[in-house]
């Protein structure tokens, strides 16, 4: 072995998640576990989060995106349509989201599906983006092969001098997703490897709690 990194451990011991203290409706444990992370200094991103998917190929694949919003709807994000979690997505909705702010010791993973949000949503949030990342998106036809560094440095001059003075029309393949959960579970670090696991399922118009062994 090159790299030994069996001595890599921590204790965790920062808090706890108890039945007494969690509240029937896990979009209410969510926001205060995100307020939280939003607050903490020590966490840069709060709202990066992991997405995994599943497409043609059966192999899995995370990659982190920005959770742009949320609420008792779901979890909004955006991408690009195209890109390969999009035809993942397209080809099987159902996905995994998680969450990780290590210095609350803190875990949250949602499973669920996505739909795509409406044109007109997407068209709001993308005009609301700096003139640089509108000009971006149209740049990169996201996860495709491209000849190098240069051949997008180039496209960029190009699209800034076509948009000089007028207004970035949204990319046609860009666009928001909503995840809607069907479970949640809520993580939390633990000393002696005893940490607490609390997964809510979704069973008719209540959500089902049940606590899992860590
Ligand atoms: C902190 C961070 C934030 C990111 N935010 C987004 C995002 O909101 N949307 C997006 O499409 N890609 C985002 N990316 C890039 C993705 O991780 C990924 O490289 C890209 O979406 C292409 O993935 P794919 O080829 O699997 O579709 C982000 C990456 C990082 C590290």
């Amino acid at each position: 072995m090159d790299k030994d990194l069996k001595d890599y451990r921590k204790s965790y011991e920062k808090g706890k998640l108890l039945e007494e203290d969690i509240p029937g409706d896990p979009y209410q444990l969510f926001k205060s576990w995100f307020d939280l992370a939003d607050k903490s200094l020590a966490v840069e991103e709060a709202n990066a989060m992991s997405i995994a998917t599943v497409g043609k190929d059966h192999y899995p694949k995370t990659r982190v995106v920005l959770l742009k919003g949320f609420g008792s709807n779901g979890f909004y994000f955006f991408t690009n349509y195209n890109s390969n979690k999009g035809k993942d997505l397209e080809e099987n909705p159902k996905c995994c989201i998680s969450f990780f702010w290590p210095s609350l010791e803190k875990q949250v993973i949602l499973q669920g599906e996505v739909s795509k949000i409406s044109a007109a949503e997407s068209e709001e949030y993308f005009h609301s983006r700096p003139k640089g990342s509108q000009l971006g998106a149209h740049a990169s036809n996201q996860s495709s092969v491209i000849p190098s560094r240069e051949y997008l440095e180039e496209k960029l001059i190009k699209l800034e001098k076509e948009y000089a003075d007028k207004e970035i029309p949204k990319p046609e393949a860009w666009g928001g997703f909503l995840f809607k959960p069907v479970n949640f579970e809520f993580w939390q670090g633990r000393a002696s490897r005893l940490h607490d696991r609390i997964f809510y399922t979704r069973e008719n118009d209540s959500w089902k709690i049940e606590r899992l062994a860590p």
